[in-house]
């Protein structure tokens, strides 16, 4: 959690994403700023079309080409500004410090290859001289999957859209990141699995020190989850605060239009 003397492991400012035409471009990230602190786990919250995931992929320059660009601002990661790094260092932050995981577990798995032989392969590309078998068992326990050993051997249909999406967040673990970036990763799971994602995350910021940005578009999720939180509109951030402040005392009126499309919120413990 945040202590007041650490500095940011995150430190996004003014950043400006821009699509279309440079005459009239659309502004999908229109002067963002937002910090994450280790250890921290910090919401970015905000409609369909509201520049969360533009934003999120600027931080390893995974922004889509051609079409979008960054245009402006800084974005300083472990003190370093990742818009001003090389190739090789970028491929460095990509792989090893900020790590991924998406709403479609099913898609991002290869129908064809096994579980283990998947998560093998992250380990493979990031760490050399582990012994892989067994780092696919330490991971898939990690994350919470059941006879590992068994798991390894199945295909992604074998298994439910939670275990799926457990096997997709070893798979991100497998080069130890410091950034977990967990983009809406339990919109398309159930109510009770999407909570088991959740309680999961939690406890790979506690065991691993882990750092994660949770993006969603359901204000519901973040109260259990997010020491923090930032709403997102339209390309900009309108409202910040910690998460109790936020939910219990919301100052712009889209913050509470997201909260009132989540009525059981309304009690917040
Ligand atoms: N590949 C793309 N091509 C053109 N415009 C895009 C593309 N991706 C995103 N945008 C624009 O950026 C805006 C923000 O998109 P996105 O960050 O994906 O929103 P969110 O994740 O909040 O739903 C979209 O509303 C759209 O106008
Ligand atoms: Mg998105």
């Amino acid at each position: 959690m945040k202590k007041t003397t650490d500095n940011p492991l995150l430190d996004v400012q003014n950043l400006q994403v821009h699509f279309g035409p440079v005459s009239n471009p659309v502004r999908a990230a229109d002067g963002v700023s937002f910090r994450i602190f280790p250890r921290e786990i910090v919401a970015l919250v905000g409609e369909s079309g509201s520049g969360k995931s533009i934003s999120a992929l600027a931080l390893a320059r995974l922004v889509p080409e051609p079409g979008g660009r960054i245009i402006g601002g800084k974005i300083i990661f472990q003190g370093m500004d990742t818009l001003t790094l090389k190739r090789s260092g970028l491929r460095k932050l990509r792989g090893a410090r900020i790590a991924y995981i998406f709403q479609e577990p099913a898609t991002s798995l290869n129908p064809v290859f096994t579980v283990g032989w998947q998560v093998g392969e992250a380990i493979r590309l990031h760490r050399k001289g582990v012994r892989v078998k067994n780092e696919v068992e330490k991971l898939l326990t990690a994350v919470g999957l059941p006879d590992p050993k068994r798991t390894a051997g199945a295909y992604p249909h074998e298994l439910s859209g939670g275990m799926q999406q457990r096997v997709m967040i070893a798979m991100a673990l497998a080069c130890d990141p410091d950034l977990l970036v967990a983009d809406e990763p339990t919109t398309a799971l159930d109510v009770t699995v999407q909570n088991q994602i959740l309680d999961l995350l939690v406890e790979l910021r506690e065991k691993r020190g882990l750092s994660i940005l949770l993006i969603t578009h359901n204000l519901g999720i973040v109260a259990n989850t997010a020491d923090r939180i930032y709403v997102m509109n339209s390309g900009k951030i309108i409202e910040s605060g910690d998460t109790k402040t936020v939910l219990r005392t919301p100052r712009h009126d889209y913050t509470k239009k997201l909260l009132a499309a989540v009525p059981r919120l309304h009690k917040v413990s």
